[in-house]
């Protein structure tokens, strides 16, 4: 089993359990965080977009040229952003911590 643990725009803090070879995007639908995941994992859209934290987010395989340009195209990025539906669990992230992109207009307050 691995928990991963949501961090919601409004900063609520949600764990949820999936099982390794789960996809970050469906465990994070499941647990009710609003990524839409519009292309189901084709990298044709950036609506899975989610920020990793950082001591996490270099346990992850790093990120595909596709992924890094569809990731250009996403509102809220940062340095730890990636898809979602690019990100296969495993017991090595148990306990990882995924941070949810607030609404476009949270960026003009930082
Ligand atoms: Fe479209 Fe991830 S679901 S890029």
């Amino acid at each position: 089993m691995v928990s991963v643990v949501f961090v919601t725009a409004q900063g609520a803090r949600i764990t949820a359990h999936a099982e390794a070879g789960d996809r970050l995007l469906e465990v994070a639908q499941n647990a009710g965080m609003p990524l839409e995941g519009t292309c189901e994992g084709q990298m044709a859209c950036s609506t899975c977009h989610v920020i990793v934290s950082p001591q996490w987010f270099d346990k992850l395989p790093a990120a595909s040229n596709e992924e890094e340009d569809m990731l250009d195209l996403a509102a809220g990025v940062s340095r730890t952003s990636r898809l979602s539906c690019q990100i296969a669990l495993t017991e090595a992230l148990d306990g990882i911590v995924v941070r949810i992109p607030g609404e476009a207009r949270d960026m003009q307050i930082g």
